[in-house]
């Protein structure tokens, strides 16, 4: 069957490899970082569904995971303002915490989550992406974690979304203008 999404790509950025070694990549670093620590993981709707599993998948450490929503995008521009649109339930004080991103651009997002949470009093508190978007950055956010970087093009697939499409796409591409 024809994928109906595959006409909006203009090309392929990442393949389903390039996802594949990104996430074998984060998850040893983060394996070896928290032995012995149990973190708690801390995934932002929609878009890090599919990497956060991925994620997990790799991890050998003991691990939980939990969900965050935030609403802070419409269309392809960073509002620079977000809202708690659903929280997490697990209490996160002492506990470390590492934020699952797909994709740091402004980083406005994440320094506002990270602000929330570290309000919480979480032992240690670190940012993890699959993607990160430097050339679009307004906000001092370290992350410290990264699957790789993008330039400053607007990416769909692998969870990332233009209005809640194409993010079934099992690859990440540019799209066609
Ligand atoms: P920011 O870092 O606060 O600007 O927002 C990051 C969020 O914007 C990400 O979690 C994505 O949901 C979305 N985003 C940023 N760049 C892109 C892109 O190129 N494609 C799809 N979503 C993007």
């Amino acid at each position: 069957m024809i994928n109906e999404l595959e006409k909006d790509i203009d090309r392929v950025l990442f393949s389903e490899d390039d996802i594949k070694n990104m996430v074998k990549k984060v998850a040893a670093q983060i394996n070896e970082d928290y032995a012995g620590k149990k973190p708690v993981l801390v995934v932002l709707l929609k878009g890090s569904l599919m990497f956060a599993a991925d994620l997990m998948r790799s991890l050998v450490i003991d691990c939980e995971i939990d969900f965050i929503k935030v609403s802070s995008y419409s269309g392809t521009q960073s509002t620079g303002v977000i809202n708690i649109v659903s929280d997490i339930r697990t209490d996160i004080s002492g506990r470390h915490v590492i934020i699952v991103e797909d994709i740091v651009d402004t980083g406005l997002t994440l320094y506002k989550l990270k602000e929330l949470l570290e309000s919480r009093n979480p032992a240690s508190l670190k940012i993890c992406t699959l993607l990160d978007k430097p050339s679009g950055r307004k906000a001092d956010v370290y992350v410290d974690y990264i699957g790789d970087v993008v330039g400053n093009e607007f990416i769909v697939g692998n969870g990332l979304d233009y209005d809640e499409k194409y993010r079934n796409l099992p690859y990440i591409g540019v799209m066609r203008n």
